[in-house]
């Protein structure tokens, strides 16, 4: 049985689903290609305040704009992961990273690109953290209140 909190209702954010679902399809997909059989992809989504967020380095400048609370989006998996002088490149267009697996699967290198022009256009950020050979996790985070611009 899963523990309460794992139900727990989270605040509404001002967002577009479909584009939102296109991004956790694009994250799902890629944990999935690179992910063994038998291992796991753990999708969890949770409240956090910008200022509890643990990030690599080289995500300092996309994150440290952020602040007050976002709906938190994680995508986790066990797969062949990607070394870090890598995780901010695969966000660059038409980039895949030079190993056997990602040429063997295949794939276009423009998923991650497009997800991040979606999650910006939120007003969220975009970003993962990885161990080589153990997995790695994709995070998403989108602000709780974002105001509609009233056009007068
Ligand atoms: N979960 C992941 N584990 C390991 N490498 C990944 C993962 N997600 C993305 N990558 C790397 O980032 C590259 C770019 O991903 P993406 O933009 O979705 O393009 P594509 O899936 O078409 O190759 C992938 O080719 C792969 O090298
Ligand atoms: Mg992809």
């Amino acid at each position: 049985m899963c523990p309460p909190d794992v139900f727990q209702e989270l605040p509404k954010i001002n967002a577009d689903s479909q584009r939102l679902e296109q991004v956790l399809t694009n994250l799902v997909s890629n944990a999935v290609k690179f992910t063994p059989e038998g291992k796991s992809i753990v999708v969890k989504s949770e409240l956090v305040n910008a200022k509890d967020l643990r990030y690599e380095e080289c995500f300092t400048p996309i994150l440290d704009k952020l602040e007050g609370e976002y709906i938190l989006v994680s995508v986790k998996d066990e797969g062949i992961g990607i070394a870090k002088e890598n995780l901010l490149h695969v966000f660059d267009k038409f980039a895949q990273i030079e190993n056997s697996l990602s040429r063997k699967v295949g794939g276009s290198g423009l998923g991650l690109p497009i997800a991040k022009q979606l999650i910006e256009a939120h007003k969220g950020a975009i970003w993962c953290d990885s161990e080589e050979g153990q997995g790695t996790t994709f995070y998403f985070a989108i602000p709780v209140v974002t105001e509609l611009q009233v056009i007068k």
